[in-house]
C-alpha cells in the first residue's frame, strides 16, 4: 500500500527555539518513517513579512536545515527543499487564488493578529493577505492528507480544507484530500514569561543557546507569583519552570510537583535542576549541529535533491490540475 503523504514547513526567519522543536519538528522526526514526509522552507512565506529586508533568507535557510538536520530529520527518508525552488507553489497559488473569496483570507484569525502584531511593518500588501493561500497551496499541491504543525497553525489548515473542498465541488472531482492536522503532545510551549513561546514576544529558549545562556534563562522563568519563601507551598500548576519539567523531564516530573506542593524544594533549586536537564537535552544537538555547520555543500546538495524529488511530485500533480481546470495541453 502506498505511504500517505504529510507536508510541513517552517519560515526561515532565524535559529529555531524549542518552541518550533517541541510544537512541530519533533513530530516530523517521528512521523518519517511511517509517512511520506516533505519538509519546506517556505522562504516565500518569510519574505511576506520581511520583503523590505531579504538579505538574511539564504542564510536562514542554511541555519534552519542545520536546526532540522541536527534534531534528528533524515534527508533519506524525508524530502526536504526550499519552497522557491519549486515553481509549482506559485502556480497553484494563483489558480487557487481565482475562486477563494476575499472575505475567507480576512477573517483568518492570524491574519488580524499579527497585523496588530508587526505594526512597524507595512502589511496591508497582497502577499501578506494571501498568506494563508500560499501555504494551502503548498499542501493541495502534494495532495497531503495530514500536516504536523503547532496549535497556532489549525486556522490555516481550517481554511485549506475549505479551499480542497471548493475546488473538488467546481471541478466536479474529489481530486483534493482534506488534509488533517496533527498536533504534537506539546500543543503550545510557553517562552520564559509564560506567554507562547516566540520570536516576537523575546521570551525564548534557541535550540541553539549555550549552556550558560540556558541556565540564566531558566533562572529568569515566570514561576508560581503566590509563593513568597522557599518552603511554602507551591502550586505547578501556574508555574512554567513545572510545564517544562514535564516537558523535558518526565521521567521526574511527579516527583518535582510533590515536593513544591509540600514547599519541600525551592524555586531556585528546582530551576537549577531543569536547566541541567535542558543543558543535556540540547547538548547533542548542539554536537550535531557544530559538524554540520561546516557542511555548506553538504546541506545545499540535501535541499537540491529534495527540490528534485518534490519537483516530480509536483509536476504530476500539476498537470492534472491544469487539466481539471481546463489548462491543459491545446
Ligand atoms: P513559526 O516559526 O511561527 O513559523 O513556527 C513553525 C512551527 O513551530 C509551526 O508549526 C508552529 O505551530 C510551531 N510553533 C512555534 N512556536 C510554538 C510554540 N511556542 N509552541 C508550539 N509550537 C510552536
Ligand atoms: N505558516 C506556517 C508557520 O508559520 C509555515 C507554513 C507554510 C506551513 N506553509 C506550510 C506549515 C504548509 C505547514 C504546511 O509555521
Amino acid at each position: 500500500m502506498e505511504k500517505k503523504t504529510i507536508f510541513s514547513g517552517m519560515r526561515p526567519t532565524g535559529r529555531l527555539q524549542l518552541g518550533n522543536l517541541l510544537g512541530a519538528l519533533d513530530n516530523w522526526i517521528k512521523l518519517q518513517d511511517k509517512y511520506r514526509c516533505l519538509f519546506c522552507v517556505v522562504d516565500w512565506h518569510a519574505l511576506t513579512t520581511a520583503y523590505e529586508d531579504p538579505a538574511l533568507l539564504k542564510e536562514n535557510t542554511y541555519e534552519m536545515v542545520i536546526d532540522w538536520l541536527a534534531a534528528g530529520l533524515d534527508p533519506e527518508e524525508s524530502i526536504i527543499f526550499r519552497q522557491s525552488d519549486v515553481k509549482e507553489h506559485a502556480e497553484l497559488h494563483l489558480l487557487l487564488s481565482m475562486f477563494t473569496p476575499l472575505s475567507w483570507l480576512e477573517r483568518v484569525p492570524t491574519y488580524k493578529d499579527q497585523l496588530q502584531q508587526l505594526k512597524d511593518k507595512n502589511l496591508s500588501t497582497y502577499g501578506f493577505l494571501g498568506y494563508p493561500l500560499l501555504m494551502a497551496a503548498d499542501i493541495l499541491l502534494y495532495r497531503a492528507e495530514a500536516v504536523p504543525v503547532g496549535e497556532d497553525q489549525i486556522p490555516h489548515i481550517e481554511i485549506t480544507r475549505e479551499i480542497a473542498r471548493r475546488f473538488n465541488h467546481l471541478y466536479q472531482k474529489p481530486y483534493f484530500p482534506e488534509p488533517e492536522t496533527i498536533l504534537n503532545k506539546v500543543k503550545v510551549l510557553p517562552g520564559i514569561d509564560g506567554r507562547k513561546m516566540s520570536k516576537s514576544y523575546g521570551n525564548t529558549i534557541s535550540m541553539s543557546d549555550r549552556p550558560d545562556e540556558v541556565r540564566k534563562k531558566v533562572r529568569q522563568m515566570i514561576t508560581d507569583p503566590g509563593r513568597v519563601r522557599k518552603n511554602d507551598p507551591g502550586n505547578p500548576s501556574v508555574c512554567t519552570a513545572f510545564t517544562f519539567h514535564g516537558v523535558f523531564n518526565a521521567e521526574e516530573v511527579a516527583s518535582v510537583e510533590q515536593v513544591c506542593r509540600r514547599g519541600e524544594i525551592g524555586c531556585v533549586e528546582c530551576k537549577k535542576q531543569l536547566a541541567e536537564r535542558l543543558v543535556s537535552y540540547l547538548e547533542p544537538i548542539y554536537e550535531r549541529r557544530q559538524a554540520l555547520q561546516k557542511e555548506k555543500n553538504y546541506i545545499r546538495e540535501i535541499l537540491a535533491d529534495g527540490a528534485k524529488r518534490a519537483s516530480a511530485l509536483a509536476a504530476e500533480n500539476m498537470a492534472e490540475i491544469r487539466e481539471l481546470m481546463n489548462l491543459g495541453q491545446l
